[in-house]
């Protein structure tokens, strides 16, 4: 699953993550950010567009070459400075209390271990920071969680790791961020990969 992995889901994500509807959510997620911004997962830079001018600098934590790549074009027309400030959410390289806000987006589905990211985040941001996020994961209705669990050992291995049946809310609820705002509901498509958890969560 290397070659898979490393060169085919980067690119198959930049096309599925890039569709217009998801747009809407990443505009409603980066809404506010402001100073110097940590993004996990930065992906192909799908969020360029969405930044607000508030935003001074974007610490970038991407652990693909291939979706670094395809984020340069992107990255080269933001008004805002980007560095690659890591590889990995779950070890990150920088200050305790050096960002002003974080950004993940569909990112939290992916990292191995989402509770040691989450706590990176937390000793990341400045007290009164603010982590925003609009993720896939666990639906409420037990239907489509079953199809999840089902589904789940197939989305590991053919989208990069990715978890369908992560309950975002609960990992946020259980971290140090104190979670302020959440908007659940599902997008158009397949249920079992559309429910989506947007919200924001502050450091106090
Ligand atoms: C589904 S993609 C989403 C990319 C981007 N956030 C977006 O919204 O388009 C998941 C991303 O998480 C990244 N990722 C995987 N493991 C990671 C880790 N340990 N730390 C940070 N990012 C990671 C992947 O490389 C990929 O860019």
């Amino acid at each position: 699953m290397g070659w898979w992995t490393d060169h085919v889901v980067p690119r198959i994500t930049d096309k599925t993550c890039g569709l217009g509807e998801i747009h809407k959510l990443r505009s409603r997620a980066c809404d506010g950010l402001t100073g110097d911004v940590l993004e996990i997962g930065f992906g192909s830079g799908l969020n360029a567009t969405h930044y607000p001018a508030e935003v001074r600098r974007v610490l970038a934590v991407e652990p693909s070459d291939v979706g670094w790549r395809i984020a340069g074009p992107r990255i080269d027309a933001m008004r805002a400075p980007v560095v690659r400030a890591g590889l990995d959410g779950q070890r990150i390289d920088l200050e305790s209390s050096s960002c002003d806000s974080a950004l993940s987006t569909f990112t939290m589905c992916t990292i191995p271990d989402l509770d040691a990211a989450l706590g990176e985040l937390a000793r990341v941001l400045r007290p009164g920071g603010t982590l925003h996020f609009v993720e896939h994961g666990r639906a409420p209705d037990d239907r489509v969680a079953r199809w999840q669990d089902r589904l789940q050992p197939i989305q590991g291995r053919v989208a990069g790791g990715c978890h369908l049946n992560r309950s975002i809310q609960e990992y946020v609820e259980r971290s140090r961020l104190r979670l302020t705002d959440i908007d659940t509901f599902y997008v158009a498509g397949p249920k079992p990969f559309g429910y989506c958890y947007l919200g924001r969560a502050v450091k106090d």
